[in-house]
């Protein structure tokens, strides 16, 4: 069955461009806070997903905080409105100016990577005469059964502190009177499908929790990053993840200390499926054994096909012809500029445009400006 998009409207739009199905968003939305809420989980919204103002407007209407990894980022979210007490900020090379920026607007936390970043930090709040809440980001050596790219918990990875540091760091710690240790942070990867990788961490968290209770620590704050896939094989089927098993299991795993709160950073779960790119097709090429369908839009659109070897859906919203199969190409000039091999498409003729599905997370914002194209425009289904 052909998924539902205003055709008619498209045909007046200069292509490629990003539409944005709000309805969806804000479904998926409701349905995140509403599960959440029935444990007090806190969401913060992973901005490097999407930052389009006005997805994030969206975003910060339905009451979720910010999660962001560069000033650029931090400044984003203040724009869009997010209150700066809902914005933590992430990442392995925090800048001096970026930890300013968060500094002058008294974030709620830093998640600190490295004892390295923890002194800067300090160094950077004794200067203005304020104390830093920071939360530690440890490597929590989980392996999230993910693509290599999107792996962020395992030993070799440069995220976060590594479990056999953390007594260090809890020690360099002591000794710095700018910062204050108000929580633990974990992320060990994206696009998670075997909910059971989520169950190794929490295990691993309630280790930790042992052996900062050793020293008499218990943090106020727990949060658990993000990482829950969606299913790009079928955008329609599951198109709101079921964020009620996800955070059943972190309900049933954890055992938190009295009065501790717990967070989380969903990017891709919440923005995923709501973004589609609509493309044209420019040719159809014959070649010796082959047919191309050549589309306006490449990997500057959206890199995760040539990037990660990703899959995305592909409709053709204006042919009810046969199925034929085509490699999928855009027009950059890389043999990797390929959206799919031998994808089934109803047939295609100059003209048609295309719809490569669940592109709202990490499409519009990673696009980029190689060969010298603009970068992609993005619509909405309730302003169109
Ligand atoms: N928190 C932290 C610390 C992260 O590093 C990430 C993603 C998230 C939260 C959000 O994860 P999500 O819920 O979206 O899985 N460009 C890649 C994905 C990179 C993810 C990086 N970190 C892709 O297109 O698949």
């Amino acid at each position: 069955m052909k998924s539902v998009f205003p055709i008619e409207k498209f045909r007046g739009l200069q292509t490629p461009f990003y539409y944005y199905n709000t309805g969806l968003l804000r479904e998926t939305l409701a349905l995140v806070r509403g599960e959440a809420d029935k444990y007090g989980y806190r969401i913060h919204y992973a901005v490097k997903a999407n930052a389009n103002p006005r997805i994030l407007t969206i975003i910060r209407e339905n009451g979720l905080g910010a999660d962001c990894v560069s000033g650029g980022e931090i400044r984003a979210c203040l724009d869009a409105g997010f209150p700066a007490d809902k914005v933590v900020f992430a990442g392995v090379g925090k800048a001096d100016w970026e930890i300013d920026l968060g500094l002058d607007n008294d974030i709620f936390c830093f998640n600190a990577e490295s004892a390295a970043e923890l002194v800067v930090i300090n160094e950077r709040a004794g200067l203005k005469g304020k104390v830093a809440p920071v939360a530690l980001r440890i490597n929590p050596e989980v392996d999230a059964h993910t693509h290599a790219y999107i792996t962020t918990g395992l030993k070799e990875n440069k995220f976060g502190i590594n479990l056999s540091q953390l007594e260090g760091v809890l020690d360099l710690l002591e000794g710095l009177k700018c910062v204050r240790l108000i929580g633990l942070h974990f992320h060990i990867g994206s696009q998670i499908t075997d909910l059971s990788a989520f169950q190794g961490l929490c295990a691993r968290v309630n280790e930790i929790q042992v052996s900062l209770f050793r020293r008499h620590l218990i943090v106020p704050n727990l949060n658990f990053g993000g990482g829950l896939g969606i299913d790009y094989e079928h955008p329609d089927r599951l198109a709101i993840p079921d964020f009620g098993a996800y955070f059943a299991i972190f309900h049933k795993h954890v055992a938190l200390r009295p009065s501790q709160v717990v967070h989380f950073e969903p990017g891709r779960s919440i923005v995923g499926q709501c973004g589609s790119l609509i493309t044209k097709v420019l040719y159809v090429k014959e070649g010796s054994y082959k047919k191309f369908a050549v589309l306006d839009a490449g990997f500057t659109e959206l890199i995760r096909p040539a990037f990660y070897q990703a899959y995305h859906k592909m409709e053709n919203l204006t042919s009810e012809g046969p199925l034929v199969r085509y490699d999928v190409v855009g027009p950059i000039c890389e043999s990797s500029d390929c959206f799919g091999k031998e994808v089934e498409l109803n047939e295609v003729c100059r003209g048609d445009l295309i719809a490569i599905r669940s592109a709202g997370a990490y499409g519009e914002i990673m696009a980029s400006q190689y060969n010298c194209r603009r970068l992609p425009v993005g619509y909405f289904s309730d302003t169109l």
